[in-house]
């Protein structure tokens, strides 16, 4: 987490940060600050605020400073609270370096005492700061600022990325990342880094993606990269990115959240218009016949992701079960990687991952590399690690995604996942090329069908007007809304701060059953699908016991509709589509939540849309 910056060029430095900020400030805002070289005076400017960007914009007001080269950073905190001493940029010693720091120096505790013991003064409890230092007690006159960062990097254990320029040379920006993102962006006279690619679009959409191990020297005209795993200078391949500005801004809504459930149906469109070729089959441009070959043979498959995005590798996994008849696991990646897991070279592990950059995500696909797994990704971001360093990747294309709370990632994730689900039923000839004609068909429907459950927006809101003041919800499902439960009870948690809880439907007599009395909200997900009798006995044991239903089914269901206090349909689908159509309900019904309690909905408190720490 944490998001960095760097500029080096011919504009005004400030605004530049600034608004890079304002891109990053997903990955955290803890606090945020910057720092360039005042020409005019030779002096490093630095200003930093705790809280959001918007108190350091307020600090700097128009405070006029000519300046060309800077670096600035918003931070999720990891070593120490969120204050004005701990937010970034830090210095060295002499002052001379400024540095900011996504990641963390797993080592610095001892780093820093040795380096107590040298005399050298602390002014902050971070991590970043003994980054800094190291790099400072190397940086000797003669030696070069890139020589430093050459010579501290193999003292400081950890994974993170750098961004930092020093005082004595005013051409030079230097970068250097491991494990954690950083991308260059290339301008006319002028150059940048970020953590992200959506600082960089109002500039250019010409990038490199650095690579582990990787030291980039930027100046005006010139960028170079030296790779510390080859010990030579490399060059390093430019990719032009086709996202661009207005999709990373607001557009008139009041929250990235809204305007990105609001683009769902389009993003839909566009993955079924890219996935399925003229003769209706499913099309995976990245996947190479070497590829296909080993995934035709595959004996289990494995389904790793964090958040919102394991939700959608469960409904992947058991979409791959049913119709390409492989078993699947899914897990959480922070659990897969340290349990030492039986995968081999018969296995096909499938990393699902908007950013591409979820640290436990990144550590699983290495683990499972390692021991000779086909590894996949699905993943939003492109060029992002985990996309660079899988076997095989297929983007979700669903564009940038601000709001930390996932929404149009989420069903592109779901999609891209269904369509896999169909191709390898097709490669592996367990769906017949009736059936799958049929499923094609149906699929083209739900990005309308999505857009109509968007225009219900007003009921979903009057619903959350009865419950915004209730502070536990339980969420329910069956089979492919399953994970729609647990999706939903995640929303609402992560940006209203309700307690709520997902669970399989069919579990509720094991425990949850409990909870229900006449206060006790509970969301029913059952569409039409091969256990909705199962779900409305559920249904009917929650009325029994004078529980509070709010149920997501498929329209005319009049038996549903009569037992719930409120009723949310969704147009008719197979069961294998529908968690795409009933998340959306429920972000709605999250959202308001989150509004009318005066949330911050993009932003909710302490979490980052970018987990780049384990
Ligand atoms: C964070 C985000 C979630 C996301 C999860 C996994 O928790 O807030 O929205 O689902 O990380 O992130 P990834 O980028 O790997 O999908």
């Amino acid at each position: 987490m944490c998001g960095i910056i760097g500029y080096i060029g011919y504009r005004d430095v400030v605004p530049v940060l600034i608004q890079g900020l304002e891109q990053l400030e997903y990955r955290g805002y803890d606090s945020a600050g910057i720092a360039c070289l005042d020409s005019r005076k030779g002096n490093l400017f630095l200003a930093k605020e705790k809280g959001k960007l918007a108190a350091l914009k307020e600090k700097i007001g128009d405070f006029n400073i000519d300046s060309h080269i800077g670096v600035g950073h918003t931070r999720w905190a990891t070593h120490g609270e969120p204050s004005r001493e701990n937010a970034h940029p830090h210095t060295d010693f002499s002052g001379q370096i400024a540095l900011v720091h996504n990641g963390i120096v797993e080592n610095y505790a001892t780093l820093k005492k040795t380096l107590q013991k040298k005399k050298v003064r602390f002014t902050s409890q971070t991590d970043t700061e003994v980054g800094v230092q190291v790099i400072g007690r190397f940086y000797k006159k003669k030696t070069s600022l890139f020589q430093a960062v050459k010579q501290a990097i193999p003292q400081l254990r950890g994974f993170f990325a750098f961004v930092l320029f020093s005082k004595d040379d005013p051409e030079t920006i230097i970068a250097y990342k491991r494990s954690n993102p950083l991308v260059i962006g290339l301008g006319q006279g002028e150059n940048f880094v970020a953590s992200d690619v959506t600082a960089l679009l109002s500039y250019t959409r010409r990038v490199i993606y650095l690579e582990d191990e990787d030291i980039a020297v930027l100046t005006r005209n010139k960028v170079t990269v030296y790779s510390l795993k080859r010990h030579s200078w490399v060059s390093r391949p430019v990719t032009t990115v086709n996202w661009n500005v207005a999709q990373a801004q607001k557009q008139g809504f009041p929250h990235f959240m809204l305007k990105e459930m609001y683009e769902q149906p389009e993003v839909l469109r566009n993955i079924l218009s890219k996935r399925i070729d003229r003769q209706g089959e499913v099309y995976f441009d990245t996947i190479t016949k070497a590829f296909r070959k080993r995934l035709k043979k595959i004996e289990r498959v494995f389904m790793i992701s964090c958040g919102t995005a394991y939700h959608a590798g469960l409904v992947g996994g058991t979409a791959i079960q049913q119709y390409a008849r492989v078993p699947y696991q899914a897990q959480v990646s922070s659990e897969f990687r340290y349990t030492n897991p039986m995968v081999g070279p018969e296995d096909l592990v499938v990393l699902v991952t908007q950013s591409g950059e979820t640290a436990d995500t990144l550590a699983a696909l290495r683990e499972a590399k390692s021991k000779g797994a086909l590894v996949l990704a699905i993943v939003n971001v492109v060029g992002s690690t985990i996309a660079r360093e899988a076997d095989s990747v297929i983007y979700t294309h669903a564009g940038p995604e601000i709001g930390v709370a996932s929404t149009k990632a989420y069903v592109a994730q779901l999609a891209t996942l269904l369509l896999l689900a169909f191709y390898m039923g097709r490669l592996r000839r367990k769906l017949s090329r009736d059936a799958h004609r049929t499923l094609i068909r149906e699929f083209k429907k739900i990005p309308d069908q999505a857009a109509k459950i968007l225009k219900e927006h007003k009921r979903f809101e009057s619903c959350a007007k009865k419950h915004y003041t209730r502070r536990n919800f339980l969420f329910l499902g069956r089979g492919y809304n399953f994970p729609t439960a647990l999706e939903g009870a995640l929303k609402l948690k992560e940006i209203s701060y309700a307690h709520a809880h997902g669970y399989a439907a069919g579990e509720m007599k094991h425990g949850p059953i409990a909870l229900i009395d006449h206060e006790q909200p509970v969301i029913c997900i059952a569409p039409d699908s091969l256990t909705y009798e199962k779900m409305i006995s559920n249904i009917q044991e929650i009325c029994a016991r004078d529980g509070i239903v709010i149920a997501i089914g498929t329209e005319g269901r009049k038996d549903l509709e009569k037992m719930a206090d409120d009723f949310f349909c969704i147009p008719k689908t197979s069961e294998v589509f529908s968690p795409i159509l009933t998340v959306i309900p429920l972000q709605f019904f999250s959202y308001q939540m989150a509004v009318l309690n005066g949330r911050d909905v993009d932003q909710p408190r302490n979490l980052a849309k970018s987990v780049t720490v384990e």
